[in-house]
């Protein structure tokens, strides 16, 4: 018996297996950020797959979090009946789904409009330099987190996911990098981590029994002066005590973005969307040379296990753990060791919805993906989530772009 396609119970909902569609931004929303046929069609097709859980593409929970056109949002009463049918095409095949919670911060496309974050420190991957939040601010989103949430529950969600990681706001608070306040919300790691503590107190206090409240947290930024493992660590014993249903490891933001999805750096897309065209030629070769060095030197297998470990031996909420995970041995054995209870799947489940049916066969089952993070750039630069190996990226700029920028 294969342990990853065990039963196992998060709160009081029953998953099948212990696969879970780690959360993947779908680029499919429309302008307001209601869900579209093309959204339908992606989650039908996920849940037939037979994933265990599903957590959703990031939705923002105030209109100054949406960091990109395309984006989910959960972030008004209007939007509950479209989530709704989401939540019910899921759940048709028995297949319970979270619905993540984000904000984008200082993460937003510059052509969003103004960019919110805990100090004005500028974003070296887009040029964004953000406004600091005013206190009232802060304490406005504590409670836009907890009427998404309560929005959550209304459309049917079986849960929410609290998105901490990858540099968007709740992340730039954790960071001594981003969070460069020196009044009640930063300063210290206690006062850094205040705004994803009260948050999070303020979505279990409003959403009640049975319903899933998970943390997807970052524990390191991979930049300098950034979050450190232990500080990270300290955070999910807090968010342990508070009693929340489960955790999942992430590290790295935009400004280190390799360290979110790691794999290859597909240069051709990048030159093709034009996306250096702006550096000068010294900056984009030595950006190129420094690129190949960092993805030939770092692990693309497997590399937030060590993190998870670590935080495993911290806590007791249930952890669920990704990043280039592709073999089912290696799925099985980590949950054998105990090392998380769930494991998480992005890019796998985008190339093949239907991996887990493939992998419940195949002992010695890999994930047909190849971490070419071709979508990553792709989805980045605005164009709708799917695989796009292969893609001859000139000809689908000129057939398919919607024209925006992503997240
Ligand atoms: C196209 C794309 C979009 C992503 N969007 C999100 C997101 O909205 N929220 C989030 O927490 N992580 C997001 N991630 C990160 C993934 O959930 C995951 O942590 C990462 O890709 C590593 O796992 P993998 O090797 O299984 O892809 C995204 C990743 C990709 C490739
Ligand atoms: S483009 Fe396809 S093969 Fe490449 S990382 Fe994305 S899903 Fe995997």
């Amino acid at each position: 018996m294969s342990s990853s396609f065990t039963p196992f119970r998060l709160n009081t909902t029953e998953l099948r297996n212990r696969l879970v569609r780690g959360s993947t931004a779908e680029c499919m929303a429309d302008s307001a950020g209601r869900v579209t046929g093309d959204l339908l069609r992606l989650y039908r097709r996920l849940a037939a797959g037979g994933v265990g859980l599903i957590v959703t593409g990031g939705a923002y929970v105030h209109p100054q979090g949406r960091g990109y056109e395309g984006c989910l949002g959960v972030h008004h009463d209007d939007l509950v009946p479209g989530l709704s049918e989401l939540v019910k095409a899921v759940h048709q095949r028995s297949t319970p789904i979270l619905l993540q919670l984000y904000h984008s911060g200082r993460q937003r496309r510059p052509d969003e409009g103004e960019a919110l974050a805990p100090s004005p420190v500028p974003d070296t991957s887009t040029g964004v330099v953000p406004r600091a939040l005013r206190a009232s601010e802060i304490e406005e989103l504590v409670e836009a987190f907890g009427d998404a949430a309560v929005r959550a529950r209304r459309a049917g969600f079986d849960g929410i996911q609290v998105c901490a990681c990858n540099g968007h706001l709740v992340h730039q608070f954790l960071s001594p990098y981003t969070n460069r306040r020196t009044d009640d919300w930063g300063g210290t790691p206690e006062k850094r981590r205040r705004f994803l503590l009260e948050l999070t107190r303020n979505i279990l206090e409003r959403t009640g029994d049975g319903f899933i409240v998970a943390v997807k947290i970052a524990v390191r930024d991979h930049i300098r002066g950034g979050l450190n493992l232990p500080e990270a660590i300290d955070a999910c014993r807090e968010l342990d005590a508070l009693g929340i249903s489960a955790l999942e490891i992430a590290a790295g933001m935009y400004e280190s973005g390799y360290f979110i999805a790691r794999g290859d750096i597909p240069m051709d897309v990048l030159r093709q969307l034009g996306l250096m065209d702006h550096l000068p030629t010294g900056t984009r070769i030595s950006h190129q040379i420094m690129a190949r060095l960092v993805a030939s030197l770092t692990p693309k297998r497997n590399y937030l296990l060590p993190y998870a470990r670590a935080v495993r031996k911290a806590v007791r909420t249930p952890l669920m753990v990704g990043g280039g995970i592709r073999k089912r041995e290696v799925m099985d054995r980590i949950i054998d060791t105990g090392q998380a209870d769930l494991i998480t799947l992005s890019r796998p489940l985008v190339r093949e919805p239907l991996l887990p049916e493939r992998l419940a066969r195949e002992e010695r089952g890999t994930a047909t993906c190849r971490s070419c993070n071709r979508c990553t750039i792709l989805v980045g630069a605005g164009y709708p989530l799917r695989c796009y190996a292969g893609t001859d990226v000139s000809r689908l700029r000129r057939q398919n772009r919607r024209g925006r920028q992503g997240p």
